[in-house]
């Protein structure tokens, strides 16, 4: 059995992040300017590369996959990749495989990520205005979204719905938003914008709607319990006793939560990336590529990599300013 990988501040890498492709069929203003590019397919990992790079760290104790991007379901072939990772599923070596979608393409494949042991899936949806949705996504179609929200549900997955907080364009639909995921059966999360890319023109200051105003409104409209519980990723949960149901926060702002951070990231080119919010990273493809039938010397990028892991992101907008600000995209780490 080999040792569990184990950062510089004793904190236990189990969650690994996975980005298949830079790719998405929307553009949200906040994670993507309009005319990004993106890289030439013939970069991407392929989805044998893809499988011996997950299998590995299994091998080194994560236990919890996310397969995200940009947006993991225009991966072409990405079902045989989710159906590969079933054996570690089988084996109790991988305790949950999951996914991050946008859900525009949920409704095709809701029921084979069910069949190939996905039991929950978080989808990202900021507003249930058709219009605001178009606006927000660029040219998204709500209702496309919706039916794979649909078919997700009737697959049997749990669904979590998340939502970046954004001041003036969300807020007046907390309460619209938290209705509906109640009467879905569905949590909901917020999450803090971050300084994650050129966008253009967007202000991500004045966007910025801080969490802790999002927790009060709740307080103002119904009966918050904290709960200790998590799943794992970073978000802290209340319950709402009117709804019965499960609101999550994801503070990097206003609550850093780095400490008990348990997670790096894989890019769809084979780069590890050990936190959201810093450059620090190794390139896993040379090793990877160069011994295709030895893992030695991949596992032991990884361990070099993993002994590099920064204490946590420098992320502030309380001077007013984006301090923190990372020139890398979200859909390059995949969140
Ligand atoms: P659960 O398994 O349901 O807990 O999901 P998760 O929160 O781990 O994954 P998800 O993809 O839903 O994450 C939602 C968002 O949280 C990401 O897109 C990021 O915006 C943010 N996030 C996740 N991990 C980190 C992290 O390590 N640091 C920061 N700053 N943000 C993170
Ligand atoms: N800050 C916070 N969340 C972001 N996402 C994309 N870009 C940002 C950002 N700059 C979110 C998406 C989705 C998840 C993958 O990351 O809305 O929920
Ligand atoms: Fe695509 Fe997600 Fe980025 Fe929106 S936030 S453009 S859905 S990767």
């Amino acid at each position: 059995m080999n040792a569990p990988l184990v950062d510089p501040f004793a904190r236990a890498i189990n969650y690994l992040r996975v980005s298949v492709t830079d790719r998405c069929d929307f553009r949200c203003v906040y994670c993507m300017s309009e005319n990004m590019t993106f890289l030439p397919k013939k970069e991407l990992l392929t989805l044998e590369e893809l499988d011996r790079m997950c299998s590995t760290f299994i091998g080194l104790g994560v236990e919890k996959l996310r397969i995200t991007g940009g947006e993991p379901l225009v991966r072409k072939g990405i079902m045989t990749f989710f159906d590969s990772m079933t054996r570690h599923l089988v084996s109790g070596t991988l305790k949950e495989l999951t996914l991050t979608t946008n859900g525009s393409q949920l409704e095709k494949h809701a029921d084979d990520l069910f069949a190939a042991g996905v039991r929950r899936v978080n989808i990202s949806l900021d507003t249930l205005d058709e219009k605001k949705f178009a606006d927000i996504t660029r040219w998204g179609r709500l209702p496309q979204v919706r039916r794979g929200v649909d078919a997700a549900l009737k697959a049997g997955l749990k669904v979590k719905i998340n939502a970046v907080a954004l001041k003036g364009f969300n807020e007046p639909e907390l309460q619209h938003i938290t209705q509906w995921c109640a009467e879905m059966g569905m949590d909901l999360t917020w999450i803090e914008v971050m300084p994650m890319g050129d966008i253009g023109n967007e202000d991500r200051l004045s966007q910025y709607w801080s969490l802790k105003d999002v927790q009060a409104k709740y307080s103002e409209h119904y009966t918050v319990t904290e709960l200790a519980e998590r799943t794992g990723g970073p978000a802290r949960y209340v319950r709402l006793e009117e709804t019965g149901q499960k609101i999550g926060f994801i503070t990097p702002l206003s609550h850093n939560f780095c400490e008990s951070c348990n997670r790096v990231r894989l890019t769809c080119t084979g780069e590890i990336y050990l936190c959201l919010g810093q450059e620090d990273m190794a390139d896993l493809r040379a090793p990877l590529r160069a011994h295709p039938y030895d893992n030695g010397p991949l596992e032991d990028a990884i361990r070099a990599s993993i002994a590099m892991k920064p204490k946590g992101h420098d992320f502030d907008y309380s001077r007013q300013q984006l301090d923190g600000q990372m020139p890398r995209h979200m859909s390059h780490t995949g969140g």
